[in-house]
């Protein structure tokens, strides 16, 4: 037995040493291996118990329990001291320098091209000096309908079906429904009330929903609307504004044309025409009739028209004093007739062979 718990003695005070020797996990890992290992000392030590007589071996068992338990505890320590120590070392030794250039090139990602499109079309904006505005997508009856001159029996209502949250507004005569916005023109209303005066110069970017869904239609889309209310603001004012914006985006040689058409809140109301980007207004592209614009060499891009005096009123505003001009459209639009893509729907599909040519 003496014999045994001398190498009980002597396993531990190897283990002792090679801890404070140790300088890295591996060397530790390897120290465990060799004294508490299936194969290791403190096996060896143990399988030579079936030798002792029985009287003897509770000791030598008790001993081998110990040292066990100290060789474990050390371990611990051991990978305790070696994680502090390369701490301190990382600490001290030179800095990492976070401006070297990657080893590795990554895919970089980049913006989706409606995003691209909204963007562009605000920043427009913006540089002819118009703030940025932002309103609620869950909205009012009263500012989505009501406020700009669409009652609740009004057809109008019929060209922009919507998601109703509360359909109040229809059963209850228009007083309390709430919906998905059909389109950015609440901004409007609510620009023009926080203002409280004019001028006011607005564009608003923002997502909208109607319940329309075809190559053209989706049932969440874009819209980017724009507006100026001030004193002696004319339709000429409009006609400018987006011919400028038309040439910006589209290109410098790009066109305009107004058609009458109308909308509850403007008065007279148009819709833009740009010359068609694909085909240089002519209609004709390769000597074939051009497909974008279906041989026209014209595409429908927004709604337009003069403050309606009903919404002045509305919000508040003087319709003898002042006026002013809006326009809402289709940021998907725009986007499609810039790259020329045909299904508005691919937009959504989230399919990166689509998306990865932008
Ligand atoms: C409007 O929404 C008016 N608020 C625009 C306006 C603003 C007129 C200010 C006058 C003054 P409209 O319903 O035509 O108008 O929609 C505008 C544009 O949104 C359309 O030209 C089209 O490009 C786009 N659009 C309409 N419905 C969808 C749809 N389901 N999916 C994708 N784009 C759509």
């Amino acid at each position: 037995m003496p014999d045994l718990l001398a190498q009980l003695e002597s396993l531990a005070e190897g283990a002792r040493r090679a801890v404070e020797a140790a300088r890295d996990e591996r060397a530790l890992e390897d120290l465990r291996v060799r004294t508490l290992g299936k194969k290791g000392e403190l096996s060896a030590v143990l399988r030579g118990m079936g030798q002792l007589p029985p009287e003897e071996r509770p000791k030598v068992g008790e001993v081998a329990n110990r040292v066990r338990d100290e060789v474990e505890t050390l371990l611990a320590r051991g990978q305790e001291r070696i994680a502090r120590e390369r701490l301190e070392a990382d600490l001290q030794g030179p800095p990492i320098d976070v401006t070297l250039p990657g080893r590795r090139l990554l895919p970089r990602g980049h913006r989706h091209p409606v995003s691209r499109a909204m963007e562009d079309i605000t920043s427009i904006f913006v540089r002819l000096g118009y703030e940025v505005a932002a309103g609620p997508e869950i909205e009012h009856d009263w500012f989505n309908f009501e406020a700009l001159n669409i009652p609740p029996d009004h057809p109008a209502r019929d060209m922009q079906d919507t998601f109703y949250v509360d359909d109040a507004g229809l059963r209850g005569g228009g007083k309390g429904g709430v919906l998905l916005r059909t389109h950015t023109s609440p901004i409007q209303i609510r620009a023009m009330k926080r203002a409280g005066r004019p001028p006011v110069r607005v564009v608003a970017p923002g997502r909208v929903y109607r319940s329309d869904y075809d190559q053209t239609h989706s049932p969440m889309f874009h819209q980017v609307e724009g507006f100026a209310v001030d004193q002696g603001i004319t339709f000429a004012d409009l006609r400018g504004t987006l011919a400028a914006f038309a040439r910006a985006f589209f290109g410098p040689e790009t066109r305009t044309r107004f058609r009458p058409s109308y909308f509850p809140f403007v008065e007279p109301g148009a819709e833009v025409d740009v010359s068609c980007s694909i085909c240089g207004g002519t209609g004709q592209k390769e000597g074939r009739r051009c497909g974008a614009c279906k041989g026209t060499g014209w595409l429908e891009v927004l709604g337009a028209g003069m403050v309606h005096p009903k919404v002045l009123e509305n919000v508040g505003f003087e319709p003898g004093k002042v006026t002013g001009f809006a326009f809402g459209m289709g940021v998907e639009r725009m986007a499609m007739l810039r790259h020329g893509i045909d299904d508005l729907r691919l937009f959504f599909d989230n399919d990166l062979r689509f998306l990865e040519q932008f």
